[in-house]
């Protein structure tokens, strides 16, 4: 490894969760850099799933240590769930360690996302609800309340008082919602305190111990390329830094200790929520994907919107990501089309774009440049080696390399952990 960023190159659910999970045999340690339960990972062992939105996939193997970072906000009852469903389903939970500067998501947060989106009507993001938005508002404005804030109750209640005077105003003047109480939450989150407290600890230190000591470090991204609040399709993203340079800032780590940089893409794309996609599918091609690639979100179920790769997008990702691999997710899912389409370009106009345009009108009234390719038939889902695909599956995987300008040195064929096809 030994520092190793795996992020989503797409619009998130590029299956990094699967990803995670197989590169963190490998590891010491696997870090979460950004996000929070907006997020949703799908492991599965055996005849076993586990949907992980928090806690980092390498709470599987005993030897990892898994990692919540600074740049991740929690929602504190929300983890706590998830250790507690690890617990009764046999996997210890108890070496997490949590950054004490990761800012929480409070009960207000949530409310403000819910009401917001609703104002927003048909320019709404598409959030998850979460609060994620929010929290990530509040800490940008100073006003956010921090996991060690919980550590001194004087603090916390403090903190808690102030920002929740101004969200009141806002909660009951502009959203007509009732106000929220203090006292209730004050009670609420000072419970978890106590159960949170034993895990929390210096994680940028840890991981530069780990580091020091040439441990395997795996930086674990949620979300996507094109989610990110910098440099995907605002506002149509979400509030964080999914791409590479996120996972340094998050991790507390500088930019140099960044070894290799995996980005993860299925073999076609998706996206939830609202805002451009250039080579979205209304037609049975999509919703064979959705059908076939089980497309609907592990955290809010919603179905998501499928459409051939964009290749113009996965180079993009290449570029703000300094990707130095690409792991493909779900080529299974391709089986059985004639022909596969890939976007090498957009058209709009008498314009031509090979490069991710910027300005972002354009995504909205491109057509896609498409290139064809021949489909296969075979059942792909058993094969694990590359030279076993079929001739047109080969050919394709090649030609995603060839378009992205980076190795494609991974190619899942199927859910489980073993069905990967190792290349490199
Ligand atoms: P938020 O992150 O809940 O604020 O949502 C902002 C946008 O990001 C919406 O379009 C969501 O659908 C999208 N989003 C957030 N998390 C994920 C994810 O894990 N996978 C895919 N899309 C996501």
């Amino acid at each position: 490894m030994p520092a190793t960023v795996v992020l989503g190159a797409q619009w998130g659910d590029e299956g990094k969760g699967r990803v995670t999970d197989l590169f963190a045999r490998d590891a010491d340690c696997v870090v979460r850099y950004q996000g929070g339960n907006n997020a949703g990972h799908t492991i599965v062992v055996g005849s076993e799933r586990f949907a992980l939105s928090l806690v980092p996939s390498g709470v599987m193997y005993p030897g990892v240590t898994p990692v919540i970072a600074s740049g991740v906000v929690i929602d504190p009852q929300v983890l706590l769930a998830e250790m507690s469903m690890l617990e009764e389903r046999g996997v210890d939970p108890s070496r997490l360690r949590i950054s004490g500067n990761a800012h929480l998501i409070m009960p207000y947060h949530r409310k403000l996302d819910t009401v917001m989106e609703r104002y927003l009507g048909r320019n709404r993001i598409g959030t998850t609800k979460r609060g994620i938005g929010p929290a990530y508002t509040d800490k940008i404005a100073r006003t956010g309340i921090r996991v060690q804030d919980l550590f001194d109750p004087a603090i916390f209640a403090d903190k808690l008082e102030t920002v929740l005077t101004e969200k009141n105003k806002i909660l009951t003047r502009v959203y007509n919602q009732l106000p929220m109480k203090s006292s209730g939450i004050v009670d609420e989150y000072l419970r978890y305190a106590d159960q949170l407290l034993p895990m929390v600890d210096d994680t940028s230190l840890l991981i530069w111990e780990a580091l020091a000591g040439g441990k395997d470090v795996l930086f674990e991204g949620a979300q996507g390329t094109l989610l990110d609040i910098d440099h995907g399709t605002y506002p149509f993203v979400t509030s964080s830094n999914p791409t590479a340079g996120g996972a340094a800032i998050g991790a507390g780590v500088g930019p140099k200790v960044l070894d290799r940089v995996v980005g993860v893409a299925k073999a076609y794309i998706s996206r939830v929520g609202s805002g451009p996609f250039p080579t979205e599918l209304q037609d049975e091609a999509g919703d064979r994907m959705v059908d076939v690639g089980g497309e609907y979100g592990t955290v809010t179920g919603r179905r998501r919107r499928c459409g051939w790769l964009d290749l113009v997008a996965l180079r993009y990702a290449r570029r703000v990501n300094s990707l130095t691999e690409l792991f493909i997710t779900k080529l299974d899912v391709l089986s059985g089309f004639d022909t596969i389409r890939a976007a090498t370009g957009y058209r709009s106009g008498s314009d031509t774009y090979s490069e991710f345009p910027r300005q972002q009108r354009v995504l909205y009234n491109c057509s896609p440049v498409y290139e064809e390719l021949d489909g296969w038939d075979e059942d792909i889902t058993d094969t694990r080696r590359f030279e076993d695909l079929p001739g047109p599956a080969r050919r394709y995987i090649e030609f995603i390399e060839d378009q992205a300008g980076v190795p494609v040195n991974w190619v899942s064929v199927g859910p489980e952990r073993g069905q990967v096809i190792i290349r490199r």
